[in-house]
């Protein structure tokens, strides 16, 4: 029996209380068969004694049916050398649950779009989600939400985060007058960055989404020293430039021992309106290359469409404004597959939302 084989059977073994199999979070990390013996090497994101036997019997027992002896290994990952700095246990902002990173190496590939329309995905599945638009460069996020003309409202010296759409947001851009350009050096990003967590009156959320601005420089570190960073996502578009910089990207976040919760390839292929057929303007699917390369799962491949952009600059998301939509129901799947993910890292899984088949792109 090949390896491969060996998986296709570990495959049968669901995480306990999710949908997903262990071979498709990624968890099983060794193979090795030596004659009629296969040694199995499974890494789990959990400390609970209980799932790691469940997934050590199951395993056992999925290979035992098949003629195979099985030795099982399953355990925690070795906890990095350098202690990490994102779980330093630093918490500026305590009364959110969870931090969110939304990273690229590269700008323009649509961050700041699929921050926006995985978090209105989220509110729509329940969750109280808030913003942050860290791009203190190019903040656009007030935009995207049609919240503009929203003036921030002062408590004393703290500031009342802004309401759109059923979730709350800060940016540079609420609070400088429109088009004000901005030279910012290291220290002040920093300054900013850390006033924009901590000076605001976030309610009690499950997730603020934090939209980075491009590339993996100051404002990366100094996030993750100020808050418990959950997990990231990371944002591409197909094309092999913008891969190399995505690449840079997913390195950050392992130097920052953040574990990212999966890929968004963006502008992949391109839906024309008039006939629906699908064009590959930049090329498809090279996310999910990159993916298997640093074993994370690419959780949505979003089209280009013009919905989508008409979407950001109106101020109406595609989610809720174009919802029937491919790339709507995308996102929303993408939202669900993010959410198990920080379930699974955190325990906290009150209410998975169930994933269709769509949110794990085939990965
Ligand atoms: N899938 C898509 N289809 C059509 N237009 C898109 C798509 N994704 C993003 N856009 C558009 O592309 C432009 C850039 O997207 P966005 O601002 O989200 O990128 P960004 O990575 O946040 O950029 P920056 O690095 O400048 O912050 C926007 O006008 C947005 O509406
Ligand atoms: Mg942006």
């Amino acid at each position: 029996m090949s390896t491969d084989e060996v998986k296709k059977l570990l495959s049968f073994v669901t995480y306990p209380d999710f949908e997903k199999d262990i071979v498709a979070f990624g968890f099983v990390k060794e193979i090795e068969i030596k004659e009629d013996r296969v040694f199995v090497s499974i890494e789990i994101p959990s400390s609970n004694p209980q799932v790691a036997l469940k997934i050590k019997n199951d395993a056992v027992e999925v290979l035992q049916k098949n003629g195979l002896s099985a030795d099982i290994t399953v355990r925690q990952p070795k906890e990095p050398e350098i202690k990490s700095n994102s779980k330093s246990g630093k918490n500026i902002a305590p009364n959110i649950k969870h931090f969110v990173m939304i990273s690229s190496g590269k700008g323009g590939v649509g961050k700041s779009t699929t921050t926006v329309n995985l978090a209105l995905a989220l509110v729509e599945q329940g969750k109280k989600v808030g913003i942050l638009d860290a791009d203190i460069y190019g903040p656009n996020i007030p935009r995207m939400l049609g919240a503009t003309d929203q003036k921030p409202e002062a408590v004393g010296n703290k500031i009342k985060p802004i309401k759109a759409y059923g979730l709350e947001m800060m940016s540079m851009g609420v609070l400088m007058n429109e088009g004000q350009s901005l030279i910012w050096r290291g220290a002040m990003i920093m300054k900013a960055i850390e006033q924009l967590l901590g000076d605001i009156l976030w309610s009690d959320l499950d997730v603020l989404f934090i939209d980075m601005p491009p590339g993996t420089g100051d404002a990366q570190l100094t996030l993750a020293q100020s808050v418990p960073v959950t997990c990231g996502v990371c944002v591409t578009t197909p094309q092999t430039v913008a891969l190399d910089d995505a690449a840079r990207s997913l390195d950050m976040f392992e130097k920052l021992h953040i574990e990212v919760a999966g890929i968004v390839e963006n502008m992949s292929g391109f839906i024309c309106p008039d006939c629906g057929k699908e064009y590959d303007i930049f090329g498809r699917k090279t996310g999910s290359e990159l993916g298997k390369k640093y074993n994370v799962p690419v959780i949505a491949e979003i089209p280009l469409e013009p919905k989508i952009r008409e979407g950001g600059d109106s101020g109406k998301p595609v989610v809720i404004f174009n919802s029937d939509t491919i790339s709507a129901k995308r996102y929303k799947d993408a939202a669900a597959a993010l959410w198990q993910k920080i379930s699974l890292l955190t325990g906290d899984n009150s209410d998975i939302q169930p994933t269709s088949t769509q949110s794990a792109c085939g990965n």
